[in-house]
């Protein structure tokens, strides 16, 4: 099963008035217990990363874990970056699969928010991936320390967010309307009105972080006022966490593997409650129907070089792989030398792009003018170019 478009995926859930879980994962267990709830209520599901929990674990591995995972699931999957911090955060994700990205900007004042989130959206858009922006401060960080609630809440003001949605051309918005990131202290109180308000105003899908505590009817007001996207980490952690617990009080002094056994089972239950509260059971086939699928295109070059010796090939290759793999929406940069000495063309490049709207920003874009106007076209004479598709049925 192919991922599939993000923007496609919420649109269908603002239509139709559920919201898909991105739920955070750290590990290979957290992937599977959420893909399994996923399957199992045949709902779309968002993958989330984020970016300060990249101290947990190797970003660029467990990204591989995802997608592999996700490609074998039944149901649509989109991958997402939670807080990514930089333009080059958004970058890096995208390079390494990400479907969507969320440029969190939202403790600088207005018009740097806007300026930073702008330069992300150019970027992501010309990759063909969506972006979520942050207008308000919803206090907390993700992870096990985030009890400690650093500030307060501000409120996401309906003015402003109409601005920034101009300003910035983001797909979809996370508000803050009073929930907090990790384990509530107290019964949260949100502004339903505020929020009524904001989804008049904007008619893009809301995100809501910081779902961990908020009670089955919280949920079922927030998805009537336009959220489409629920940002859940803490509760899963939360479910590992005793799942461990308990199995060390069982075993005693317990290895590894006897401690974390079930802990996916654990993550898996809590992850299908929250689809069977957040209405998306069910909904994997339909949403199918609606979503683009998100598939990478393969940019293959065949070539015979004029007037460079091997080692000046190797050079040139070498600084190409640096290069273009740093370009927004290429996904890896392959060189390769002809096994057959009779072959026609002697080598070959195969850049994959994130996207089909790579292979315009990538051809457009200056350092891969220069490098191709300085370091391969003076040099490669005869030489055929096209870009290829996925043609797995499905795909
Ligand atoms: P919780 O940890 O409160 O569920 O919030 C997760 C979140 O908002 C991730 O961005």
């Amino acid at each position: 099963m192919p991922l599939v478009h993000m923007g496609d995926m919420l649109r269908h859930a603002y239509e139709h008035r559920y919201a898909v879980g991105a739920f955070d994962v750290v590990s290979l267990d957290f992937i599977t217990g959420v893909l399994a709830a996923a399957e199992e209520k045949q709902a779309p599901v968002i993958i989330s990363l984020a970016e300060s929990h990249f101290g947990y674990f190797d970003f660029e591995l467990l990204m591989s874990a995802v997608e592999r995972a996700a490609q074998r699931t039944s149901v649509p999957v989109a991958i997402h970056l939670d807080h990514g911090e930089s333009l080059e955060s958004a970058v890096h994700a995208i390079n390494l699969g990400c479907t969507g990205v969320m440029v969190d900007a939202s403790s600088l004042p207005l018009e740097d928010n806007i300026a930073h989130t702008r330069a992300v959206v150019e970027m992501a858009r010309a990759c063909g991936i969506p972006v979520e922006g942050e207008l308000g401060y919803v206090p907390g960080v993700e992870g096990e320390d985030a009890e400690r609630h650093p500030g307060e809440v501000v409120y996401t003001a309906v003015a402003e967010a109409r601005r920034y949605l101009d300003a910035t051309g983001i797909d979809f918005l996370a508000v803050s309307i009073g929930t907090v990131h990790g384990r509530m202290k107290g019964e949260p109180r949100l502004d339903f009105a505020g929020l009524a308000e904001i989804n008049q105003a904007l008619g893009i899908p809301l995100v809501i972080h910081g779902g961990t505590g908020l009670s089955d009817d919280q949920f079922k007001k927030l998805i009537e006022n336009g959220v489409t996207k629920i940002n859940y980490y803490t509760a899963l952690a939360d479910a590992a966490g005793r799942c461990i617990h308990h199995n060390g009080q069982d075993a005693g002094a317990a290895g590894y593997t006897t401690l974390v056994r079930g802990v996916a089972e654990a993550i898996k239950q809590e992850a299908a409650r929250c689809i069977d509260t957040w209405g998306s059971a069910g909904k994997a086939e339909e949403l199918l129907a609606h979503c683009r699928p998100s598939a990478p295109v393969e940019h293959v070059i065949l070539y015979n070089t004029e007037g460079l010796d091997e080692s000046g090939v190797n050079d040139m290759m070498a600084e190409g792989r640096r290069v273009l793999s740093a370009i927004p929406g290429v996904r890896e940069v392959f060189t390769g030398h002809a096994v057959q000495d009779d072959a026609g063309y002697r080598y070959c490049w195969v850049v994959r792009f994130a996207d089909r709207s790579v292979i315009e920003s990538y051809r457009d874009h200056p350092d891969h003018r220069k490098f191709a106007d300085t370091r391969f076209r003076p040099y490669a004479g005869g030489r055929i170019s096209i870009d290829f598709e996925d043609s797995t049925p499905g795909s």
